[in-house]
């Protein structure tokens, strides 16, 4: 039934007349609602309802999400997912699911929940089934990341590989960077993994330095094998192994994962060198097709297979769980809630576990590249604030640096806490301190220290919410849930400010001036006028590298 006001999958191709999500009945009825909450304090709705934990908490996929310490109260809840269906969030998850084009500025679909479906599934999406081609190339990759694993992949002069260099960029190289760090206790240590991502010549030479052409193998990683900085480090990889190589060695040197086989070809890789899969990968979403060929070299295939099910665990919590039962749905719900109610413009993710490093990073890309977006799916402006800030690095670390301002600052920074249960390690004093500073920060934030006789500068007010997510180990299943949790929790916020999560316009305007600029560094006069501040810029640039 078509809900008023709201633009819904099966009018997505029609003019729409739907309104921005702002002015619906259901967000009035929140903000009504919000003003009431901004008097509640965290700790009196703990010592209001013993069962406030246990109510507030859920397990999935191997994941637990305590979220009780936020300001979410059963009619809060109630009201986010009446505005959530009333958005018409359930029918666009069972759209994305079912492979229609939800990714309408580009017309394509969002498949990679396809890549993780198990072996002997069909999927059929407009006329071919997609499990068998999917499987057809995890097979290979298998077969690849066997044969480098094993010592019997040789390099030109006989040797075996001894380092793996991935080039490749956002999702092409966050993906299997934050994966093979996360996982590196399941990694061969016969391999060392490198990622080149920035186009910078310090980044450059500070991996090939090291490096002996002999034994390197070069994971070439782009979706649409056109990414300025991808490329230009891929030529300058390639130089650097012409230097001591030949052009005919190049085949057991250079290998490529792209949807482009002719730009792939063009490059100099032959096609049974290159691992394909389909545009219905986004960047950001792509870990689970050939992107994430390093990490299988590192963590071997059936490792990879593991994390492919925690990912598809997760995929079928989202698509059968109640709104108000479903892990992705209310992580979403609630930094929803903070966002537009409590002014919070950042999220702060703060994994306790240093495996983790780059998780706050492969997040950025993955929120704020989907949902940092001011328009509607038909073109309106929003109307609400959207993705927040999405920042953090790991455990203690952070403690010592600007957990102070959380604690004492004026803004409020929701925390997602992620911990581990049980370490992959002996150290075992170390995690319990570990465990009891993570557990700490989040009483601490919420509970704050406020007293009479405490003098206003040693005072915490507390009042701050925080989610808490543990897993028992991070394993690549566990792991494969987690990225998918904030996958879905992605789309759902997406699908709350009714924007197009799947595409990434705002980043093309950048690379079209860099390359005029680049062409008037290169000495050609300057075919655009700039502004004073950035000609005098370019001058002063071109003058240092005459
Ligand atoms: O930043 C834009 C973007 O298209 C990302 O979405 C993508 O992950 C990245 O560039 C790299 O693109 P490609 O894999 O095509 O090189």
């Amino acid at each position: 039934m078509p809900v008023r006001g709201f633009h819904r999958m099966q009018d997505l191709n029609a003019p729409s007349l739907s309104l921005p999500p702002a002015q619906s009945r259901e967000f009035a009825a929140l903000r009504r609602h919000a003003d009431d909450a901004h008097q509640w304090h965290l700790k009196e709705l703990f010592a209001q309802d013993p069962q406030r934990a246990t109510r507030f908490s859920l397990e999935a996929a191997g994941l637990f999400l305590d979220f009780s310490k936020t300001h979410l109260q059963p009619q809060t809840l109630s009201l986010l997912t009446d505005f959530a269906r009333a958005l018409g969030v359930e029918t666009l998850r069972d759209a994305m699911f079912r492979g229609e084009r939800i990714n309408l500025t580009e017309g394509r679909a969002a498949l990679h929940t396809v890549l993780r479906l198990p072996q002997g599934s069909r999927f059929d999406w407009e006329g071919e089934e997609l499990v068998a081609e999917v499987q057809q190339v995890l097979e290979r990759m298998e077969t690849f990341a066997e044969r480098v694993r094993s010592g019997e992949w040789k390099g030109y002069s006989g040797k075996s590989i001894t380092d793996i260099v991935n080039i490749g960029i956002g999702g092409s190289d966050l993906g299997p960077a934050m994966s093979c760090a996360a996982l590196r206790p399941f990694a061969t240590t016969s391999l060392s993994f490198h990622f080149l991502s920035n186009v910078d010549g310090h980044a450059t030479s500070a991996v090939l330095g090291w490096l002996d052409p002999e034994t390197t193998l070069f994971i070439v990683s782009s979706k649409s094998f056109s990414t300025h900085e991808t490329l230009l480090n891929a030529h300058d990889a390639r130089s650097w192994f012409l230097r001591k190589g030949q052009p005919a060695d190049l085949h057991q040197h250079f290998v490529a994962v792209s949807t482009n086989t002719e730009a792939v070809t063009a490059f100099g890789i032959a096609a049974e060198n290159m691992f394909p899969f389909r545009e219905w990968v986004g960047g950001r979403y792509s870990i689970w097709s050939s992107i994430g060929l390093s990490l299988m070299v590192a963590i071997g295939a059936s490792h990879f297979r593991a994390f492919l099910a925690g990912a598809h665990a997760m995929d079928q919590h989202f698509r059968t769980a109640p709104l108000d039962r479903n892990m992705p749905a209310l992580l979403a719900l609630s930094g929803f809630w903070y966002r537009q109610f409590f002014g919070a413009g950042s999220q702060l993710i703060a994994p306790y576990h240093q495996d983790l490093w780059l998780f706050p990073s492969y997040l950025q890309q993955l929120e704020m590249e989907s949902n940092g977006k001011g328009v509607t799916r038909d073109g309106q402006p929003v109307g609400l604030r959207t993705a927040p800030v999405i920042w953090g690095s790991v455990g203690t670390n952070g403690q010592h640096a600007y957990f102070q301002m959380l604690h004492q600052g004026t803004d409020i920074v929701p925390v997602d806490f992620i911990a581990v249960l049980k370490p992959a390690h002996d150290y075992v004093q170390q995690h319990k301190v570990l465990l009891a500073n993570c557990f700490a920060q989040a009483e601490a934030l919420m509970n704050g220290n406020a007293g009479p006789n405490l003098p206003p500068h040693r005072a915490c007010p507390g009042n701050h919410p925080s989610h808490m997510l543990l897993m028992e180990r991070l394993t690549p299943a566990t792991l494969g849930a987690l990225v998918a949790l904030y996958e879905h929790k992605t789309f759902v916020q997406g699908a709350l400010w009714n924007i197009n999560s799947f595409d990434q316009w705002g980043v093309e305007l950048g690379k079209t001036l860099a390359t005029r600029i680049l062409s008037e560094l290169d000495g050609s006069p300057a075919a655009h006028a700039h502004d004073s501040s950035t000609s005098a810029l370019i001058a002063r640039a071109a003058d240092a590298l005459r």
